[in-house]
């Protein structure tokens, strides 16, 4: 028998407790949200138990947790799982700061209760492919790796209010992918941003378009590009060029781009669409795969996904992207991870 825990049920909590409903090797699920009429609803509809309080789903002998409340609640909820030793899956980032995040990394490698953090597109079938193709060496040496993230439209604003910024709650699926990918340690971000959507952006430190430069300490550089409105749809891309070789992640027919060449203009043309709409459609095998993963983890298995480790490096470029963002200047990697 085993059964899970769901600690927040908004936007990715209820999809997840969708997704874990129907999962081979699940026997129960138990779940909770500091908005009672939210969890109670999401608990009929997928058959889950609903309990009130965290303190209540935690001592109800979940052999797992999920936890996917927001952004500033990740931290305090992991470690009460943790110090319960009780395997659990963190959604990313693990922690509203970095510095906060290497203060959790620290106090859950001592416990040693395994903690998967959730950077889905390491279970993405074309993400993965690209991996494979850079660890056996086909790409030879890396040179340039640019990781696309582009939202249709922007959540809402009060979530954006609490999220942290564009870098650490968006372009973290970009730096956990550009430091996978290349396996090499980011010495140097440059970040720069721009306010042209709803002006509580700029209210609220952020931006709604981003780019920012990674230098690697092997020599690849890496390009990420963040938006919060690309109405065309969800657009997600990985390109990873080698000295011998260039493969690419998420050119599939639903990559949210118009063709200008007029000898692509038929359906069966690439891309023929439709488009993707949202990271739920893009990502929900990969989801179905990171989720059935952290399964294995409460079952002993080693963690496939990201660590809570990956994730303490993701929330210094994270950092330093924003730092950089703020100056308008280069930030070093070893400048955020001593101050
Ligand atoms: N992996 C991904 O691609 C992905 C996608 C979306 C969101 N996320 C992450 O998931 C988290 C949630 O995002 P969302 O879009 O679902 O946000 P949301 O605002 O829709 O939902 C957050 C939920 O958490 C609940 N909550 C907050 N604090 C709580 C607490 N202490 N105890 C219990 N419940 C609490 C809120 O009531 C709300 O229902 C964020 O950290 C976000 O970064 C990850």
């Amino acid at each position: 028998m085993t059964t899970l825990g769901v600690i927040g049920l908004g936007r990715i909590g209820a999809f997840h407790t969708e997704t874990l409903s129907t999962l081979d090797g699940l026997d129960g699920l138990v779940i909770t949200d500091e908005r009672s009429e939210v969890a109670e609803a999401v608990a009929a509809k997928h058959g889950a138990k609903y309990v009130s309080t965290v303190e209540e789903l935690l001592s109800s002998g979940v052999d797992g947790v999920v936890v996917a409340a927001a952004t500033p609640a990740h931290a305090e909820l992991t470690l009460a799982a943790v110090e319960r030793g009780i395997p659990t899956f963190c959604e990313k980032p693990i922690a509203a700061t970095a510095a906060e995040s290497a203060r959790l990394a620290a106090v859950v490698l001592k416990s040693g209760v395994p903690v998967q953090v959730g950077y889905q597109r390491r279970f993405d079938v074309a993400f993965a492919a690209a991996k494979r193709a850079v660890d056996d060496g086909s790409l030879g040496a890396l040179h340039t790796v640019r990781s696309t993230t582009m939202d249709p439209a922007p959540p809402p604003m009060d979530y954006i209010k609490g999220s942290g910024g564009i870098f650490r709650d968006c372009a973290v699926h970009d730096f956990d992918v550009l430091n996978w990918i290349t396996g090499q340690r980011a010495v140097e971000v440059y970040a720069t941003g721009t306010v042209q959507g709803d002006p509580l952006f700029a209210e609220y430190d952020d931006v709604d378009t981003a780019a920012v430069i990674v230098t690697f300490d092997g020599g690849a550089l890496g390009l990420v590009s963040a938006a919060r409105y690309n109405a065309r749809g969800y657009d997600c891309r990985l390109e990873v060029h080698g000295f011998d070789d260039s493969v690419a992640a998420g050119w599939d027919q639903g990559v949210p781009l118009r063709n200008t060449d007029p000898r692509f203009t038929s359906p069966e043309d690439f891309p023929a669409g439709p488009a993707h709409h949202f990271f739920m459609d893009r990502f929900t095998e990969a989801f179905r795969a990171e989720l059935a993963a952290f399964v294995g983890v409460t079952k002993g298995e080693a963690i496939p996904g990201a660590t809570v480790t990956d994730a303490v490096e993701v929330a210094w470029l994270a950092e330093a992207a924003t730092e950089s963002l703020r100056r308008g200047a280069p930030v070093r990697l070893e400048e955020v991870r001593n101050a």
